[in-house]
């Protein structure tokens, strides 16, 4: 099955990655010592002005002085000016390897020219959007299906988070079950059904602000690993209207950030599958990081409905689509036919020939070039050389991957125990120290994403890894033991 090979060589041991994040988040962390974060911050003063002056501007008019939740903002945030390959090149005239890849899409490396020469050439024959049916509509959808049977049809849309909303409403029109299931921690978007128990497990509603408590009535948490709190969960709604899906980040909440065990996914299909219970894959990040069949053909899974997002258009704008079984997906058939059962989705842009062009390019050129193996390979190498890293400095830090996902944790502030009062009092100074751990990284010519992970991509080669492992060494080299109170 050459086509499906999968880019994870070795599914890590999350037992032990979770006893070590334990033993972390047990602990007073442990910072760079006061002075180098001096330095750190001097170097942001003297090579990158032009950004200060720029984002000082920004901030009268944009919220915080820039739109994207994983800009970086310590001590503030960069303005880029160019993206290729490997690198991202700021105002000021700095190179950064870039570890953000634009929070996942960019697996080919940035601005990869193939799939922009095929978008230029679609913008010059129909512009950006007509609103009626376009070749590559069907192309998209049908690429998605060769590579995951799963799918046997494809709704595009606007982001994952739109995806969300749509896989749940069909879940529901489908099963005519209310409740929803997410596991703790994950993240499937800003919506106001899934806003709860977002980046830390057992959180709940500590970031629904803004959202009325009937919003995510029907939304529940799973404890992560528990498997039999979750059949008890499903057993209880069964008696009050039953689940209409449960949702999964098949690596665990936040990208793997807390990592489930391998057997994890196959429990859940089970569990699902007893109960009359959809299951829902988010592949808005694995979605051929794992292989072109993503999550679901590393597991050998075949989910009721996937959540796609990020890599399916490549990187372009209009990045989201929900597919899925044929009897379900069949509720979200286009057009206004009265008296028919639907789940209601929309978006005037979604589906236009620039965003479809742009996916199935990708998508053909991540299988041409085997960019997962390439990504994955750099993500093991990097992983590998972090580890020995912590080792040389005996830090209590953690590295592990999934192929081209990988994590960095020096603070440990998603496997936080908010039930512990020790733990939970720490998550803005632990998020605080994430940041300060960044800002170090970018001085060495590193953007990772949120000072704790790290996406490869096909760009990543030998070279790029060491040059990163050099950067992240010399800031390591830096950290001290807590210091006694
Ligand atoms: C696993 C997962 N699902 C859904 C989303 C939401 O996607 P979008 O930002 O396109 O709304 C994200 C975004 O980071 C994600 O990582």
């Amino acid at each position: 099955m050459s086509e499906q090979e999968q880019a994870i060589s070795e599914w890590p041991d999350s037992k032990k990655i979770h006893e070590s994040l334990d033993a972390l988040v047990a602990q007073p962390m442990w910072e760079l010592n006061r002075d180098y974060l001096k330095e750190v911050l001097k170097w942001f003063d003297t090579h990158c002005s032009k950004s200060k002056a720029m984002i000082e501007k920004a901030k009268k008019i944009i919220p915080g002085g820039v739109q994207h939740n994983l800009a970086f903002n310590y001590p503030w945030p960069l303005d880029i000016t160019k993206a290729e390959g490997a690198y991202l090149y700021d105002v000021d005239g700095n190179k950064y390897i870039d570890f953000l890849q634009a929070g996942g899409p960019t697996l080919l490396g940035s601005n990869y020219k193939p799939v922009q020469e095929k978008v230029i050439e679609i913008i010059r024959e129909c512009g950006p959007i007509t609103g009626l049916f376009h070749e590559y509509e069907y192309k998209l959808a049908e690429i998605i299906n060769q590579y995951m049977p799963a799918v046997e049809k494809f709704r595009a849309l606007g982001s994952g988070t739109e995806s969300s909303m749509a896989a749940i409403r069909i879940a529901r029109t489908a099963t005519d079950k209310r409740k929803i299931i997410k596991g703790g921690g994950s993240y499937h978007g800003w919506n106001d059904q899934v806003a709860y128990g977002m980046h830390i497990p057992g959180s709940g509603a500590a970031e629904a602000d803004g959202i009325p408590r009937g919003c995510y009535k029907n939304t529940q948490e799973f404890v992560p690993h528990d498997i039999e709190a979750l059949e008890k969960m499903l057993k209880k709604n069964d008696k009050k209207g039953g689940t209409a899906a449960v949702l999964l980040e098949p690596i665990g909440a936040e990208s793997g950030t807390v990592p489930v065990l391998k057997d994890w996914n196959k429990q859940v299909a089970e569990l699902c599958e007893q109960y009359g219970t959809l299951l829902i894959f988010d592949e808005v990040v694995t979605g051929f990081r794992l292989g072109m069949g993503g999550a679901q053909g590393y597991f050998g899974i075949e989910p009721d409905l996937t959540i796609f997002g990020k890599i399916v258009t490549g990187g372009y704008p209009m990045a989201g689509g929900v597919g899925g079984k044929e009897e379900y997906m069949e509720y979200v058939a286009a057009g206004v036919e009265a008296g028919k059962k639907r789940a209601y989705v929309g978006g005037t842009l979604s589906a236009n020939p620039m965003s479809c062009c742009a996916g199935y390019w990708a998508i053909k050129e991540i299988a041409r070039t085997k960019a997962y193996l390439k990504a994955g390979r750099a993500g093991d190498r990097i992983t590998k050389g972090l580890q020995e890293i912590i080792e040389k400095y005996q830090l209590p830090y953690v590295a592990f991957n999934h192929a081209s996902i990988c994590h960095l944790e020096t603070s440990g502030l998603m496997n936080i125990d908010i039930m512990d009062p020790i733990q939970s009092k720490q998550i803005t100074a632990r998020k605080d120290m994430l940041h300060e751990m960044g800002a170090a990284y970018t001085t060495k010519g590193i953007i990772t994403l949120a000072g704790s992970r790290i996406y490869t991509s096909m760009a990543d080669n030998d070279e790029v890894i060491d040059k990163a492992l050099a950067g992240f060494d010399e800031v390591m080299s830096h950290v001290e033991p807590p210091k006694k109170k």
